[in-house]
């Protein structure tokens, strides 16, 4: 391809753009910048009647400020009323507040009457109200059915017998106690099982005849009397009555136990103890 060739390209296609680039620029200039009417624009604009009579923007607002306005007709306003609730019904706001107070009174009103239920003792026959334990017969028959003692849950207490021969002994100790003395007159004792050292529940010990407690070690003879340990007293027991045979504890009436050094009975351990190595 000869030099004179491609200058003759050259010149032919910057020709070529140059038209493009003149021709675009002619086309611009019909819009001239924002605002500016198309010449097309213009033309439908000249050929366009506004109204009646006006044809230039004066003449339009002209006619503008002379159009009578139309003015809007008296509307008589209406004096409020306030809405009747009941017709309304209950709010959500009201629905929630009433659940809540409701709830409320019922949890309150259980619990009130959960405490006056604990603590109306007697009114249900538990511990704390007198409670029928049986036959006397059928109690001691018990006590030596089970080597010596018989547990009374409802009572809380420990039942046990009291040796005849010991009688002169016990009036001497337990006289000023009637209701527990009369107990002891019918063969027996009602223990309360709460130590009176700390209050642990006492066991009995088959083995050593002795009630002995597993807290500290205390230990009392089979009817109650204190043989060793921290405890300051021996057992404390149950007022009790027989009428007919029939024992009634009253779990209400606690005497406190006979002081320390107390042994009516003479009873000393008859095997080994079940604590310790015979007290503290
Ligand atoms: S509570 Fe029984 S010995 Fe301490």
């Amino acid at each position: 391809m000869s030099t004179g060739f491609v200058i003759a390209i050259v010149v032919v296609a910057a020709i070529v753009f140059g038209a493009i680039v003149v021709f675009t620029s002619a086309r611009s200039t019909d819009v001239r910048g924002a605002g500016a009417l198309s010449r097309e624009t213009r033309s439908r604009d000249r050929k366009a009647k506004v109204g009646a009579t006006a044809t230039t923007g004066r003449e339009v607002e002209a006619s503008a400020r002379t159009t009578d306005l139309v003015k809007a007709a008296p509307v008589e306003i209406a004096p409020f009323v306030a809405p009747d609730e009941e017709a309304l019904g209950v709010s959500r706001r009201m629905f929630f507040n009433r659940t809540a107070v409701t709830l409320m009174g019922a949890s309150i009103g259980a619990f009130g009457a959960s405490v006056l239920a604990f603590l109306w003792k007697g009114a249900d026959g538990g511990f704390g109200s007198k409670i029928s334990a049986g036959k006397v017969d059928d109690i001691v028959a018990n006590i030596r059915a089970n080597k010596g003692f018989y547990y009374l849950a409802e009572a809380r207490a420990w039942i046990t017998e009291y040796p005849k021969a010991s009688i002169g002994k016990a009036q001497a100790v337990y006289g000023s106690q009637a209701p527990v003395f009369a107990g002891m007159q019918a063969g027996i004792v009602a223990l309360y099982q709460k130590c009176p050292h700390l209050g642990c529940r006492v066991p009995e010990c088959k083995s050593s005849q002795w009630f002995e407690c597993q807290c500290h070690g205390s230990q009392y003879n089979r009817v109650g009397e204190k043989k060793g340990g921290p405890a300051p007293r021996g057992m404390d027991r149950f007022a009790v009555s027989v009428s007919n045979g029939q024992l009634t504890i009253d779990t209400g009436a606690v005497f406190a136990g006979p002081a320390v050094g107390v042994n009516t009975t003479g009873q000393e351990a008859e095997g080994p103890h079940c604590v310790g190595a015979g007290g503290h």
